[in-house]
């Protein structure tokens, strides 16, 4: 299969994964790649990171496409998590040759995930020398775990950083430039939200790290979806440094599930009235919306409106199990409202409220509950409702 070049003496090797739909629960609708590059030296040539297991023989073929597997004398394990690390045994085995080396962490990763595999470690100061081209190292400890390793070729000017500045994205495009950058950066902010949403600190503190050691990138090759280059760099950390301040703007996102329309009902007269107010709103019907879209709507919003009719006493599965999504990705600095309707026992209300409220939510305003289906009065209450949260939004 083809590898393509990155820089002259840099070549990507990865995997496409077209048909991936579901990463560990975050809805891939575009798919992934597994992307690892080789850094070709004068005495050596480097394999930067693996990919998931039943991906190992496309990599290998275009590893083949480009050098003997015979000459790799080096692999760089960059993160354990199985879709980068899964395949390194049957990569080590076909390059019994060459040395592997992972940070402190990701030795013992390696190890507890494969049996007992052994591979060598590397730190900050470490240096590899593949004759006219050298690899650098920089932990980065929770971007994503703790494993988490950058690596950097500077005589190419190319930064490696395994998750970081990924995308969920499979495509024969290689480059952000070639796929369209605007749709680029919507794929790293989906990223973003839904996988580093919780660990912002320690991305923070990894850009600082990067920025100080002073390196100069010209190229920034992630191990999922599009490689960046020269400017278009600066706006990806402009964005990373943005979302991990938590910068958020007069935004709700309206998100419900409904049983006979009149949570529904209410949905589009909450926007609506928030809209008339001058907040920025959309709105998602967890029944049919990828809840990865509706985290990547949040991101940059101060506001969650959520919305469940009462059944069994209680809110619908879809609103639980979204809450339970929601709570992993640990969203702080946002206030939410909660509309609900019943027939005969109400109980939504108050388990979403409970809900929202140990999750890190401030609620500025009571629930609004509707019995039945909703009439003139009641959309005329919810209207007025909605312009409470709309003022909370704006001073928030
Ligand atoms: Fe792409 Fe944290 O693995």
């Amino acid at each position: 299969m083809r590898a393509m070049k990155v820089t002259e003496n840099i070549w990507w090797v990865g995997a496409i994964d077209w048909n991936l739909r579901d990463f560990h629960g975050f809805e891939t609708p575009q798919g992934s790649t597994y992307n690892c590059y080789l850094v070709m030296g004068e005495t050596g040539v480097a394999l930067i990171d693996t990919t998931k297991a039943p991906f190992v023989p496309e990599l290998l073929s275009r590893i083949e496409s480009v050098v003997p597997l015979e000459k790799i004398t080096h692999i760089v394990v960059n993160h354990v998590e199985p879709d980068h690390n899964g395949g390194l045994p049957e990569v080590m085995a076909a390059m019994p040759q060459a040395r592997v080396v992972a940070s402190p962490a990701g030795v013992k990763g390696v190890a507890d995930y494969h049996n007992g595999l052994v591979v060598e470690p590397v730190k900050a100061d470490d240096v590899i020398d593949l004759g006219g081209r050298t690899l650098r190292f920089l932990p980065m400890s929770m971007v994503h775990w703790p494993d988490s390793m950058f690596t950097y070729c500077p005589e190419e000017r190319v930064l490696m950083p395994n998750d970081a500045f990924g995308q969920h994205v499979s495509s024969n495009a290689r480059f952000a430039s070639d796929f369209g950058l605007d749709e680029a950066m919507r794929e790293l902010g989906i990223y973003y939200a839904n996988i580093l949403l919780p660990l912002g600190t320690a991305v923070g503190k990894a850009i600082d790290k990067v920025l100080e050691t002073g390196w100069e990138i010209d190229v920034v090759a992630p191990s999922h979806g599009l490689i960046w280059r020269g400017e278009e760099f600066g706006r990806v950390v402009e964005a990373y440094q943005r979302w991990g301040a938590g910068e958020k703007r007069d935004k709700a996102v309206v998100v419900y599930s409904t049983m006979w329309g009149s949570t529904a009902a209410l949905a589009t007269r909450i926007a609506d009235a928030m809209a008339a107010e001058g907040i920025e709103v959309s709105v998602y019907d967890l029944a049919v919306s990828p809840v990865a879209h509706i985290t990547y709507e949040l991101l940059e919003a101060k506001a969650l409106v959520l919305g469940s009719p009462t059944l069994h006493h209680g809110m619908l599965y879809r609103v639980a199990g979204y809450l339970q999504y929601l709570a992993g990705l640990k969203p702080t600095g946002r206030i939410a409202g909660v509309f609900s309707s019943y027939g005969w026992s109400k109980g939504a209300e108050k388990q979403m409220t409970a809900r929202l409220e140990e999750i890190g939510f401030e609620m500025p305003i009571e629930s609004y509950t509707v019995k039945f289906r909703p009439e003139d009065e009641d959309f005329a209450e919810v209207t007025e409702w909605a312009g409470k949260l709309a003022e909370a939004v704006k001073a928030l």
